[in-house]
């Protein structure tokens, strides 16, 4: 099929570059020239395993134009995406005037019969008004994908939601994700609106509540990790997405929460549930922050504090609302002299020390933040000549609490 993706960002570019991938002819517009050309010469501009070879691979057969006008891109297309970013306005609510502009600016050019579908995650009543403005059948498809396996995601994603007022503009999308084996949920507008949040309301809470737990195990004296194999076992409630960390951070999480209870606001609902997520989210931060404080002696004034990553994530070089960035940010505020490495994040104003290892020298206290792998290789009795001090507070449950005391090293985790 004939395909245009608007917007180059995360979600454009991987619904574009794996649609292309599919066998489709799929032209994606991006407004900043300097990214389009990136793009052009097969450069990813996001670092995300598996993409750079598909990029290469659909470029090279043809299957994959990118342009910097979205006229151009529109002009024969069957399907427009539409994966415009939706940031975060006033009050938490998600603003879409980039998605509102871009369909007030293709109204008079798409073909007539073309499907504009939304990508991006919008409030409630969005895509009905993307079809006002449009004057064309519109559908929601709201993507899942996870930084760091975005394109498995893609290729093989656990469903795939079509919300639509006509059951008509189902078929072309049915049509679209033929060769992708996935249950396909088809629901009306609104309804598909909601999943997208709701999804990530609660996975959001579920890490809540793991690091809530944490909390409670740490007041006790038990073994969150313990606790959590003891209650995943019953399939009610499974192993995934309960890992006890910083807090979760990253480009959806924060901004759907908020979005979700300013959403449910406006319909005259309370989502306390959902408010409580964000302020225990927001506690983890400082609780993370009070760990570091106590390792350094009870002063953060002037104590050197190394911290192994920046992004919100491994596998992802985004720090956007990384929790890594929240904690440093506090701990820089309380006078303490922060260092930081990360195998594939920088952030500005944030000192880094080049490597893990000389990034460490002389530290008082090492915070890991990001859960890379490679942050469990280290030699730890190498760490423990390179420190000053004797600390390590293990934000993400990372390293084994026997093999660090056995250098002489204190570990302090989350929940253990
Ligand atoms: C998320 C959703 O998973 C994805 O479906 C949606 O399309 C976009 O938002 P992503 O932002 O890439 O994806 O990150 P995710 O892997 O969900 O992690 C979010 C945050 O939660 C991170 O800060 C992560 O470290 C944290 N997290 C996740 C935990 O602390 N513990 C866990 O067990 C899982």
């Amino acid at each position: 099929m004939r395909v245009a993706v608007i917007g180059a960002g995360y979600v454009g570019l991987v619904q574009a570059v794996g649609l292309a991938h599919l066998g489709n002819k799929v032209t994606l517009a991006e407004r900043d020239p300097a990214r389009v050309a990136e793009i052009r010469a097969g450069r990813s501009p996001i670092f995300e395993p598996g993409l750079p070879e598909l990029l290469s691979a659909t470029l090279a057969d043809g299957s994959l134009v990118v342009t910097d006008s979205n006229h151009a891109a529109v002009k024969d297309a069957q399907i427009v995406f539409l994966a415009l970013p939706t940031p975060q306005g006033d009050d938490g609510e998600a603003d879409v005037s980039a998605i509102y502009s871009v369909a007030d600016e293709l109204a008079a050019v798409l073909p007539q019969d073309c499907l504009v579908v939304t990508k991006s995650t919008v409030p409630v009543g969005t895509n009905l008004e993307v079809g006002i403005r449009t004057r064309r059948p519109v559908a929601s498809n709201p993507e899942f994908l996870r930084e760091g396996s975005a394109v498995t995601d893609f290729m093989k994603p656990d469903r795939i939601v079509i919300g639509t007022e006509d059951r008509r503009n189902v078929d072309q999308l049915i049509e679209l994700y033929r060769s992708i084996d996935a249950p396909i949920l088809v629901t009306d507008l609104t309804s598909a609106e909601v999943i997208k949040y709701a999804a990530n309301g609660y996975l959001a809470a579920r890490v809540t509540y793991a690091n809530a737990m944490a909390n409670v195990c740490e007041a006790v004296g038990a073994d969150v990790r313990d606790v959590l194999l003891g209650i995943g076992y019953d399939h009610r409630i499974g192993f995934s997405f309960m890992r006890p960390g910083p807090g979760f951070g990253g480009s959806c999480f924060p901004k759907d929460t908020r979005a979700l209870v300013r959403l449910a606001a406006d319909a005259g609902y309370d989502f306390s549930l959902m408010s409580g997520v964000i302020a225990t989210n927001e506690e983890q931060f400082a609780r993370t922050v009070a760990k570091v404080r106590d390792a350094a002696g009870g002063k953060l004034a002037g104590a050197r504090v190394a911290v192994w990553g920046l992004a919100f994530k491994a596998g992802t070089d985004d720090v956007r609302e990384s929790p890594a960035v929240r904690v440093i940010d506090q701990l820089m505020e309380a006078g303490a002299d922060v260092v930081a490495f990360d195998p594939q994040a920088s952030v500005p104003g944030i000192p880094e020390g080049g490597d893990a290892m000389s990034t460490i020298k002389g530290a008082d206290v090492l915070l890991i933040a990001t859960e890379w792998p490679e942050f469990q290789r280290y030699d730890l009795r190498a760490v423990a000549t390179q420190m000053r001090g004797s600390a390590i507070v293990d934000a993400r449950n990372l390293l084994d609490p026997i093999a660090v005391r056995a250098v002489g090293l204190s570990y302090i985790g989350v929940g253990r």
